[in-house]
């Protein structure tokens, strides 16, 4: 979808990003194949509960994650997502589905943020090697121990490593 040089389409993937997966990284290396621009928009505070990462983590992961992709950004918004994007002048709105259950809520989010911006939202099916992988899985193994090298990019898995809980759950121990 490359734009005319008239009407350049700039594209905001917006995310939690906590972490970033590899399944994010790949949307977000497709999307910058087929936009002019590609904003990768960190929200400051995930609505599901208190991140793992620091918005300054989750930040510089990304950034270092990307830094291979000249046409892609970085940045992080409070508050609507249809603001930030009128705000930073986005012409679509990025999202990866994963499985067919993402798309009804999606789906709704995508006319609301229509309704409030007038920018559509473009679905980018997972790749199939990483349909299964979400952050709060990946969260979840990491927590327990378990080792989650193929579902982060490197400089993900490097701060993961150095943070990494002290006490890993030994196997076959009930509290
Ligand atoms: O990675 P996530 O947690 O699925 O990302 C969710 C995100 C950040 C895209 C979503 O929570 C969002 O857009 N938040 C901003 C608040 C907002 O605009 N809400 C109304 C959407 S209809």
């Amino acid at each position: 979808m490359n734009g005319s040089p008239s009407s350049p389409h700039s594209a905001v993937y917006p995310g939690s990003f906590d972490p970033l997966t590899r399944g994010h990284l790949d949307v977000i290396e497709r999307a910058a194949q087929l936009f002019d621009h590609v904003l990768v928009a960190v929200v400051v505070n995930p609505q599901k509960r208190e991140p793992l990462f620091t918005l300054d983590e989750r930040e510089a992961m990304i950034r270092e994650t990307v830094a291979h992709l000249d046409n892609v950004q970085v940045d992080h918004f409070r508050g609507l997502l249809a603001d930030f994007v009128r705000h930073r002048a986005g012409t679509v709105i990025v999202k990866g589905l994963r499985v067919v259950s993402d798309f009804e809520s999606e789906m709704a989010t995508a006319l609301m943020n229509r309704s409030l911006s007038a920018v559509d939202t473009v679905f980018l099916p997972s790749d199939p090697r990483w349909s299964f992988v979400s952050s709060t899985l990946v969260k979840e193994v990491y927590n327990l121990g378990g080792d989650v090298t193929a579902f982060v990019p490197p400089a993900v898995l490097r701060v993961m490593q150095a943070n990494r809980p002290p006490h890993p759950v030994p196997p076959n121990v009930s509290s």
